[in-house]
């Protein structure tokens, strides 16, 4: 029932995945206080190798990208070297791992990088608090000047080179949920009067001056981009959102990314200025490969591809609970089912 799962898939010529389903970048907050993957992260990715693709949890390409307790960095050497026994770990097993690299925009906190401006498209505020550190509240943000953006380029380049030196097979560009690349990309989060807002072709500039500066770095064939084009987490929608996104695709159509993940919690969402699910609109927009993502179990995972929605499919907190959810999958074996508790626990 769920075999078209287990047909091995090229992302191009040089990419080969065993099976078509990836393990989603699940953020764990575990790298030690110099953000350096640990030897228990190298043995929790690397009991999951079996997966066609595992992508890293976000790693931040520079300190004011981060919004989270404990999250990796892709920025020091101390931070590569963690992360090569982190690969050479997947490798060893037969496995293949992109990075995922994030910055979190105006959701950063000055508190975890000793003081500054956090930076944003615009000086918009996200009420709330830090996630896992309630007691830190958001900061108003700084519109990044033209500088701070080619600044900001040039450091997605620079870390997307490190995750090659680190041992990566590629990256994936976070460019979801509402962090920096997204807060481009949406009016809510969008202000700018300059050549970076107002218009899709605008709003799109930087999201896709970070896509090409990395390719140029690494090559199409080992850059990926996970977007979410229905506002959900840490935005709110705008009916004028879904035209910035069809340009966006429409642009991402003329260049060769090794996929376009969705970024998603739940793919019964519907979007009105989407004219419905966001996965269907960027299956009618784009052509290329695609990952989808949010609430799939191998079964309807292996139905969406059936019925050509996408083509491969992430899998997230099932992979927290299932460390064999590879296996257990293929043996048709019942799984034990996710719950928070377990973010505590590296397993
Ligand atoms: C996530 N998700 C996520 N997404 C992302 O792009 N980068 C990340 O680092 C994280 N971190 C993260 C941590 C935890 C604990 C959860 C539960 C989720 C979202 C994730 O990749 C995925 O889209 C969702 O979990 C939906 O898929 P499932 O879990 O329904 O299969």
């Amino acid at each position: 029932m769920t075999d078209n799962l287990f047909q091995s898939f090229a992302l191009n010529d040089t990419l080969e995945l065993s099976n078509r389903i990836a393990m989603a970048p699940l953020t764990r907050c575990m790298a030690d206080d110099n953000l350096v993957p640990t030897q228990a992260m190298a043995d929790y990715y690397a009991k999951r190798a079996q997966t066609g693709l595992i992508i890293s949890e976000a790693t931040i390409i520079r300190p004011d990208g981060q919004g989270y307790p404990n999250t990796p960095g892709l920025f020091s050497a101390e931070q590569i070297a963690g992360w090569k026994k982190v690969t050479d770990a997947v490798h060893s097993k037969g496995g293949k791992i992109f990075a995922q690299l994030w910055h979190t925009g105006r959701v950063a906190h000055p508190h975890f990088f000793g003081g500054g401006d956090v930076l944003a498209p615009s000086a918009t505020l996200v009420e709330g608090t830090v996630p896992r550190m309630r007691d830190l509240t958001y900061v108003t943000p700084k519109a990044a000047s033209k500088d701070d953006i080619a600044q900001l380029v040039a450091d997605y380049a620079t870390a997307a080179a490190n995750a090659i030196e680190a041992g990566f097979d590629g990256v994936e560009i976070h460019g979801a949920n509402g962090y920096l690349i997204d807060q481009f990309l949406h009016h809510d989060a969008n202000k700018r009067d300059d050549e970076y807002g107002q218009t899709p072709e605008n709003m799109a500039r930087f999201p896709l001056a970070v896509v090409d500066a990395i390719a140029e770095a690494i090559g199409w064939h080992k850059t990926a981009l996970r977007i979410s084009p229905g506002a959900y987490f840490n935005m709110a929608g705008d009916a004028r959102d879904g035209d910035v996104f069809k340009y966006l695709l429409g642009e991402l159509e003329q260049r060769q990314l090794a996929y376009l993940h969705l970024g998603l919690f739940d793919d019964s969402m519907e979007f009105d200025y989407l004219d419905g699910n966001a996965t269907d609109f960027v299956r009618r927009h784009y052509s290329k490969t695609l990952m989808g993502v949010g609430g799939y179990t191998a079964e309807t995972g292996s139905q969406a591809i059936e019925d050509n929605r996408f083509d491969l499919v992430a899998i997230g907190r099932p992979f927290i609970a299932n460390p064999d959810y590879i296996e257990k999958v293929r043996q048709g074996d019942e799984l034990t089912p996710y719950s928070d508790e377990m973010l505590a626990e590296l397993v």
